[in-house]
């Protein structure tokens, strides 16, 4: 069927004349690099780090034939904010819509580029991007609302950095020690990057129209970021074009997209910074010796000096809430089928895990996605993917609306994959559990990460019009690793009928003896008999202590303007 598909896609794209299929042999290799100044081993591509941009047309179709040359780890790729309609074998989670890619073996990531804006793509394994492996996707569309004003365009990537490797810091991170004596913190970044550097420089000429793509990349740091002496037009989040918005500041989250115009200056007389900074809200301690800050420069004249940039102190940034997507898309007033995720941190036998309704998501031994094709009609029944799956299951054409309330010190940016979803409404912080009767504004932000405020909630709406298995989770890395996460099983039934896995993607499971049919132990006889499940993390568990958790530090609230 997927070639059927793809058949079905080349034949449309053909008549439309400009559709191309843009091929890339990308070996996933180790390479060294010091992006600010301190050299380490990093995940790159064909020997180069860091990793290049997928670039496409609306239209285009992108195949990726990946070899996993690591050695000693496995790997994956996830393609941020596409919603891979058809091709959600494409979608990349290990353990979720297939197996991880052992060292050695070949996988072929292939898809059409449906949506048009900024995205990004990143290793969905094991925490594995936190180590480098991700990078921009971006999708031109010539019928972007501000294209005719736009003369030139740039994107523009931030990250945290650490400079020791995600396993053991993973291991650190779900450790009794960590738990017991940390209070289960996360691992502080050693800084942070802008465009995988630190001050890098961006040429620009006078009296043009700059059309910026923002993305954080980051592991966990959101971000605020402004540009000394330019107005920013938010006219883009997470693709979705929205009515243009001005602004001097944004905060962006891990994951999250803006794509801002700006008008440069009608001389080259001066030089300019891009001043960003980690969210320190989110750290449980700054240690003494890390800068926050990263800056970039808008070089109009290189042989002019650059300006000595300051730390960002006034945060006051941009409340998505208040953007209007320019299709204008309605509420979506009926909702079908309401799902609450309370969600929260425990020492649970002495680890730091995270919990939705009390359930801590461990992957099972088989794929989700393998077990929605293969179990029948049981398919629809939430218990076959494991109690640890925590799977949700959504029946074709609903409006689904998902509550989410936290109970959580931090805030979290929530992602959902194979969607984008309507934000109606978001609490500031401290607010307790959703009320349940909040006035949703009739055309809301539609976005795929949002920041669910520390102590509040946020309340979104999708319609269940993609088949697939879906992940829904935290998209701070060290959260997914706690247990952050749950599986949207949608329309399994409608799936069974039209998806076919690729044989390269049985192969790796295979090889690695991981089952591809029945339940999530592989049971394909009794879909109900789970003996065997999963149930405690990949981190052995320790004593059982359960000291007294100690209050997250009170952090300074935001104000946040529209
Ligand atoms: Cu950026 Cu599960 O995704």
């Amino acid at each position: 069927m997927l070639s059927v598909l793809s058949f079905a896609a080349l034949s449309f794209l053909a008549t439309s004349g400009f559709a191309k299929t843009v091929v890339y042999n990308w070996d996933i290799t180790w390479v060294n690099a010091s992006p600010d100044g301190f050299s380490r081993p990093v995940i790159g591509i064909n020997g180069q780090w860091p990793c290049p941009t997928i670039e496409g047309n609306i239209g285009d179709r992108v195949t990726i034939h990946t070899r996993n040359m690591l050695g000693n780890e496995t790997t994956s790729l996830h393609f941020h904010g596409l919603f891979q309609s058809g091709s959600n074998s494409m979608d990349g989670p290990a353990g979720v819509t297939q197996c991880p890619i052992p060292p050695g073996a070949k996988f072929t990531y292939d898809y059409t580029l449906d949506q048009p804006g900024t995205y990004w793509y990143h290793s969905h394994n094991k925490g594995q991007y936190i180590d480098g492996l991700r990078g921009p996707l971006i999708v031109h569309d010539k019928d972007a609302p501000y294209a005719e004003q736009v003369d030139e365009e740039v994107t523009l990537t931030l990250s945290d950095w650490y400079h020791d490797e995600a396993p053991g810091l993973i291991h650190y991170f779900q450790s009794v020690d960590n738990e017991n004596n940390h209070n289960g913190a996360e691992p502080i970044p050693k800084g942070a990057l802008m465009q995988d550097t630190q001050n890098p420089k961006i040429s620009v000429k006078p009296n043009k129209k700059y059309l910026i793509r923002i993305i954080n990349m980051s592991a966990f740091a959101g971000q605020f970021i402004s540009i000394d002496g330019h107005q920013m037009t938010i006219v883009e989040v997470d693709g979705v074009y929205t009515v243009p918005q001005k602004t001097d500041q944004i905060y962006i989250t891990a994951a999250q997209r803006y794509s801002v115009l700006i008008s440069t200056k009608s001389d080259a007389s001066q030089n300019f910074a891009i001043r960003a900074a980690m969210d320190e809200e989110m750290f449980d301690t700054i240690p003494a010796d890390l800068n926050l800050n990263v800056y970039g420069f808008l070089v109009y004249d290189s042989k002019k000096p650059l300006p000595t940039p300051t730390p960002l102190t006034t945060f006051a940034a941009f409340d998505d809430f208040a953007l209007v997507p320019q299709d204008r898309q309605r509420l979506l007033s009926k909702v079908d089928h309401q799902i609450l995720m309370d969600f929260d941190f425990i020492n649970d036998n002495g680890i730091n895990r995270a919990r939705i309704n009390g359930v801590s998501y461990i992957p099972q031994k088989v794929p989700a996605l393998y077990t929605a094709l293969t179990t029948g009609s049981d398919a629809t029944n939430p218990k076959v993917y494991g109690t640890n799956g925590n799977a949700f299951v959504v029946k074709p054409g609903e409006v689904v609306e998902i509550v989410l309330n936290n109970h959580d010190g931090g805030g979290h940016p929530w992602h959902l994959h194979g969607h984008n979803f309507q934000v109606i409404a978001r609490s500031g912080e401290n607010a307790g559990t959703y009320p349940g009767n909040a006035a949703a504004p009739a055309i809301p932000m539609r976005r795929d990460v949002v920041m669910v405020r520390k102590g509040g909630y946020v309340v979104i709406r999708y319609r269940a019009d993609n088949p697939g298995v879906w992940l829904f989770h935290c998209h701070i890395e060290w959260h997914v690793e706690a247990g952050l996460s749950a599986t949207i099983v949608e329309s399994p039934m409608e799936l069974q009928k039209s998806l076919r896995i690729p044989s390269d993607h049985m192969k790796i499971c295979k090889d690695q003896g991981i089952p591809t049919a029945g339940n999530a132990v592989g049971n394909t006889a009794n879909h109900l008999d789970l003996t065997g499940e999963l149930t405690t993390p990949e981190v052995p568990y320790g004593a059982l202590i359960n000291p007294p958790k100690k209050p997250r530090s009170n952090r300074v609230a935001r104000n946040f303007v529209a």
